[in-house]
């Protein structure tokens, strides 16, 4: 009898590609994905905890199976990933959810294997959740899904401590994989036909600073740009503490390389910046921007922004919205602080009120959507290259980005999926541009 998988994932690209490796796993044990948790054998949730709203999304979606676990009693249900690997979180979700089989962190996700095994023979729950870290698993099969995107991890866990974020407390120490074994799957997947790669960490730019560590990023980065093949490089994400000129310069030899660079900024003032620990002035993030614009003049920036933290002024915010324009960001997203247990961060005093803070995000969202119209209009008339990644049925047009991160709109006959397409720009409508076939 056939058996089935249904993976929910919430948070970042990190734990997109965690969901990959998750099916392979489920893979391996002879499941099969399905798109609903009805007609599942085993659900699992991957969790993510930055924000409260994360966390209460991924407890809501958890309770709204107790009734379907219920019915379907040999359903499995796991829970895992950032969530979870909080302290106490485990003790606390299995009280509340007792029906959940299995709970896992964020360390033991390679043992899930085994733990879905164990649930098969017993009653009890599963509950495994580590301490530490330990050793880089390698050799992992992720079951990827985003054909002709693939993520590559370079680096797991985070050293800096910002002041209002949980992950360094939930994902560990940062450890780079060694570059022999990075380098081994980007040829790998551009040898099964993948054409965007995406290297993840929470700071790549302090890749290689650990004992596994044989190369800097911007090494690694253009020992991979020399690799032979048409496809694209991108990476995310890079901490402006840490964005050297010797970077800037690599990005600009290597036309691999996406013009186009993740820098969150979170604030504009120098106060809140090192209330945050982010270890940089307004000024010197500039500067960076700056460094950068020398060398890619085209480079396009995006960027994370944090309202609300504690202490953050009217003259504090509006420094942030000066910055913003300053930097002239294509798109940035933009968050209200929400207060994570065991940061430095929740017990600072001046805590924002929520009206105050959803003013201010509500104007930054404004200021950040007319940056970014701006952007798209200069695409008018323009020809872009295309990767092809996907077809929208409802609107019968294929899809897929432009090396600066814009979506773009096509009609083609027939299926150019996983191809670089030239489009003219007809049309643009906030983020994404629609345009038709350029014929060669
Ligand atoms: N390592 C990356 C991204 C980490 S999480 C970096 O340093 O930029 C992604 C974004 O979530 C952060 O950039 C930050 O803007 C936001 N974030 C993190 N903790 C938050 C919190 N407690 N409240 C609101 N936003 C938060
Ligand atoms: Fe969080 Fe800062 Fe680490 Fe990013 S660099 S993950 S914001 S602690
Ligand atoms: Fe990512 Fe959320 Fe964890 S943003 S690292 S999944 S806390």
């Amino acid at each position: 009898m056939e058996k089935y998988y249904h993976i929910v994932t919430y948070g970042c690209q990190m734990n997109v590609h965690e969901s990959e490796k998750i099916a392979g796993i489920l893979c391996e044990l002879g499941y099969k994905n399905c798109d609903d948790a009805e007609s599942a054998d085993i659900v699992v949730f991957n969790t993510c905890c930055i924000r409260e709203n994360a966390e209460n999304h991924a407890f809501g979606n958890i309770g709204m199976l107790k009734k379907l676990k219920s019915i379907k009693k040999d359903m499995i249900i796991a829970v895992g990933g950032c969530m979870t690997q909080q302290m106490g979180k485990a003790d606390n979700l299995h009280g509340k959810f007792p029906y959940v089989d299995i709970i896992f962190g964020t360390h033991n996700l390679s043992n899930l294997k085994n733990l879905i095994l164990q649930k098969q023979k017993q009653k009890k729950s599963v509950i495994e959740i580590l301490d530490s870290e330990g050793e880089i698993v390698e050799g992992e099969q992720p079951f990827r899904t985003s054909f002709p995107n693939a993520w590559v991890n370079i680096t797991y866990g985070c050293n800096n401590f910002c002041s209002y974020c949980i992950v360094p407390y939930v994902r560990g120490r940062e450890r780079s994989r060694k570059s022999e074994n990075i380098i081994a799957e980007v040829k790998d997947l551009i040898k099964q036909g993948y054409k965007e790669i995406t290297l993840l960490g929470q700071n790549v730019n302090s890749y290689g600073n650990d004992t596994n560590g044989d190369l800097s990023f911007p090494e690694l980065l253009e020992k991979l740009a020399q690799l032979d093949g048409k496809f694209r490089l991108r990476f995310m994400t890079s901490h402006p503490k840490d964005f050297s000129e010797e970077l800037a310069k690599v990005i600009a030899k290597y036309p691999k390389i996406c013009n186009c660079v993740h820098l969150p900024v979170q604030s504009g003032s120098n106060s809140v910046l090192k209330a945050m620990n982010r270890k940089y002035t307004a000024e010197q993030y500039l500067a960076r921007v700056e460094t950068l614009k020398s060398f890619v003049p085209d480079c396009t920036i995006t960027t994370d922004i944090i309202v609300g933290f504690p202490g953050e002024t009217e003259k504090d915010f509006e420094d942030t919205v000066e910055l913003v324009k300053k930097v002239n960001y294509s798109s940035a997203f933009t968050f209200v602080y929400s207060k994570r247990k065991g940061t430095v961060a929740e017990k600072m005093e001046n805590q924002i009120d929520e009206e105050t803070s959803k003013r201010r995000i509500m104007h930054l969202i404004e200021v950040v959507n007319s940056l970014t119209r701006e952007h798209s209009k200069k695409y008018i008339g323009k020809t872009v290259e295309i990767l092809c990644e996907d077809y929208d049925a409802k609107k019968n047009l294929y899809l897929g980005r432009d090396e600066y991160g814009r979506m773009g709109y096509f009609e083609s006959e027939k299926n150019v999926i996983g191809e670089f397409i030239n489009i003219k720009v007809l049309q643009a409508n906030g983020v994404s541009l629609i345009g038709e076939i350029v014929k060669d």
